[in-house]
């Protein structure tokens, strides 16, 4: 049976601006296009895993301002369940500043309502994140929130009963306990340093630590997304017993226009992959087909591909 998926995480409006490059510090650049787009985080996962099929539900805030109702109800028309999202008077919604450029992007937030998802918040809805199997929690609200939850829902549950996915983006250091309360930690390589750099600081002053070496000390619980190379993760050999494979689950080729919300169609893949039971390797290869489709068009959720699209590509690949 697919099992419920609640995403704690942030809501914003983008603001993306077409360029031919990503301006340097104290530069100022013309842009070709300016677009309006739903976004944020928390939002791009749970539309992700949502238009893939899932039960999705969403916890966080907006304000009550030009954006924040229209963009609860974009995503209720997804098919998400937006009960939980609290609408705040005299609080701006959450806001990105996104360059789009030479296939890459460069985003400066401004949390805004995100801000608000705080403890109180937290004990408010405990209940209802209660009720969904599959935890997805993004970074973008406050640390001191995403610390309190995890640890919150560990001490509700016997023997750790449901499955905890941390996306740590934007990414800070992390302590180890808080680390091996969650079932998977999804930072990409430069995050991934960031969010290890006080539990490995032997290792990871020497920029040159390969990925392999973090996801081997963090065996089937780091997954490190790297772009167009797919997906880092080590497991127990099939074949030889008790021995370790660092497997790289490498990306699907297309044509990118805009990569903004790839790590967020990732992550809200791979929580509908494991809703549904799929085994985690497969389950890093239907993330992998998802986040590569998500490329092809602009904004986060635009481009973010059905279950039939998924299936296509993993079936011509
Ligand atoms: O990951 C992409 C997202 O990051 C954007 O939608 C923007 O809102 C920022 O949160």
């Amino acid at each position: 049976m697919m099992k419920r998926i609640a995403v704690i995480g942030s809501i914003n409006m983008d603001l993306s601006a077409s360029a031919d490059r990503i301006p340097r510090p104290g530069e100022s650049i013309l842009a070709s296009s300016l677009l309006y787009l739903p976004g944020g985080k928390g939002a791009n996962q749970a539309v992700a895993a949502a238009r893939l099929g899932a039960m999705v539900t969403i916890f966080g805030c907006v304000g009550d301002d030009a954006f924040g109702p229209g963009m609860v109800k974009n995503l209720a028309s997804e098919g998400i369940d937006t009960h939980e999202i609290e609408i705040l008077s005299g609080t701006p919604s959450g806001l990105a500043m996104i360059t789009v450029a030479e296939g890459d992007n460069a985003i400066t937030v401004v949390p805004g309502a995100n801000a608000c998802v705080t403890k109180d918040y937290i004990d408010r809805h405990f209940e209802k994140i209660l009720e969904n199997e599959i935890l997805l929690i993004v970074a973008e609200i406050p640390h001191e929130t995403v610390d309190y939850l995890i640890r919150k829902i560990r001490a509700a549950e016997a023997g750790g009963a449901r499955c905890i996915i941390f996306n740590p983006a934007p990414a800070y250091p992390l302590s180890e306990d808080l680390i091996q309360l969650v079932d998977y930690l999804t930072p990409n390589e430069h995050e991934a340093r960031i969010v290890l750099s006080d539990v490995l600081p032997e290792v990871l002053p020497d920029k040159e630590t390969p990925a392999e070496e973090l996801v081997r000390r963090y065996r089937g619980q780091l997954i490190i997304t790297c772009g167009s190379r797919g997906v880092l993760c080590c497991t127990e050999d099939d074949q030889v017993s008790g021995s370790l494979l660092v497997r790289q689950i490498p990306s699907f080729p297309v044509e990118v226009v805009d990569t903004t919300g790839a790590g967020d169609t990732f992550n809200g893949a791979l929580a509908y992959a494991l809703a549904r039971g799929l085994r985690f390797t497969d389950s890093l290869r239907f993330a992998n087909a998802a986040a590569a489709l998500s490329c092809t068009k602009k904004g986060a959720q635009s481009g973010m591909p059905t279950l039939a699209m998924v299936e296509r590509l993993l079936l011509d690949t």
